[in-house]
């Protein structure tokens, strides 16, 4: 009798225990829930009773239109740009109001504006002698320069470099023709001119060591078209001397536009894969680039 409410705790504890296990291993048609466990693993059954056919889309991000637009019969549409590198924004004085990588593209100078170019007192203002010294060409590297425009560089480089080959590029006949024209005054013969296009030099393939740009890339109206022209026109290893004036230095006298920040330039010849190598700080108003193509 002393141990009788033991025995009888003992026996209830025996009787639950004997309970819970069978509910475990019940029949899943069984009424009785299952453990919490079985249910997150059951395969969802699915209610005869809806209308609606499931979305297989459904929660999956799309930047397509569901729908294709509609097109007025006849009218013919181009096929969307695989990419477009420029934008149109606001105009200033200066500029076209067409967008490459943040900055506005400037006009392009004109060929009456040659007198500028060849102006005496530029010896003085942007040290062209200096600069061209920093070219340190070798023999027979063919540079092409871009942009040449009355050929101020071009024509010193070839009389400095009598072993290279020079090619005068510019988009301005009337440009080709004055540095045609010099050529012939000075008998050089190590130097040729050629008419490019806005969105290329349309020079053959690893044709040429070096190309110069003197002023000039910053007003070049499709510049990726241009640099990718040029990067392949390049030799591997052979570098760009990207010269522009210095947009960080206010007291440089020249318009906004026509100026370029270090930072701005480095950014776009990465974009065409020319890697940056060195900035020369030894002209009075210029960034003296140098990039190189790997
Ligand atoms: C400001 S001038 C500089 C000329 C020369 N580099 C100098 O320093 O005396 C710029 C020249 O770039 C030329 N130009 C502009 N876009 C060009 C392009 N896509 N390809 C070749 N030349 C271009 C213009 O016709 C103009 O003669």
């Amino acid at each position: 009798m002393k141990y009788l409410p033991l025995v009888l705790v003992i026996a209830l504890v025996s009787a639950v225990i004997y309970q819970v296990t069978q509910r475990s291993e019940a029949d899943p048609e069984s009424p009785n829930k299952p453990a919490l466990s079985e249910a997150a693993v059951e395969p969802e059954v699915p209610d005869p009773e809806a209308t609606e056919e499931p979305d297989p889309e459904a929660g999956v991000a799309t930047t397509e239109p569901t729908e294709a637009p509609k097109v007025p019969e006849g009218e013919v549409v181009p096929p969307p740009p695989t990419h477009n590198y420029y934008s149109t924004g606001e105009k200033s004085r200066d500029g076209t109001g067409k967008y490459y990588q943040g900055r506005e593209i400037s006009y392009v100078m004109g060929h009456p504006a040659i007198n500028w170019l060849e102006r005496p007192e530029r010896e003085s203002e942007e040290a062209p002698t200096k600069a061209m010294d920093l070219l340190d060409l070798e023999e027979n590297d063919v540079l092409a320069d871009i942009g040449a425009g009355s050929g101020y560089y071009s024509l010193r480089i070839a009389m400095q470099h009598p072993k290279s080959k020079v090619i005068g590029v510019d988009i301005q006949k009337e440009m080709i023709e004055f540095l045609d024209q010099r050529t012939t005054q000075l008998g050089l013969e190590n130097i040729t001119t050629h008419l490019g296009k806005i969105d290329t030099i349309d020079l053959p393939s690893e044709s040429i060591n070096a190309a110069l740009m003197v002023d000039a890339y910053h007003e070049f109206s499709h510049p990726f078209e241009m640099m990718t022209s040029i990067a392949k026109a390049l030799r591997p290893g052979g570098r760009v001397f990207l010269l522009e004036y210095r947009a960080e230095d206010p007291t440089v006298p020249i318009k906004p536009l026509h100026k370029m920040t270090q930072a701005q330039a480095k950014k776009e010849m990465a974009l065409v894969g020319l890697k940056w190598e060195k900035t020369l700080n030894d002209l009075p108003w210029q960034h003296f680039m140098v990039f190189r193509k790997p």
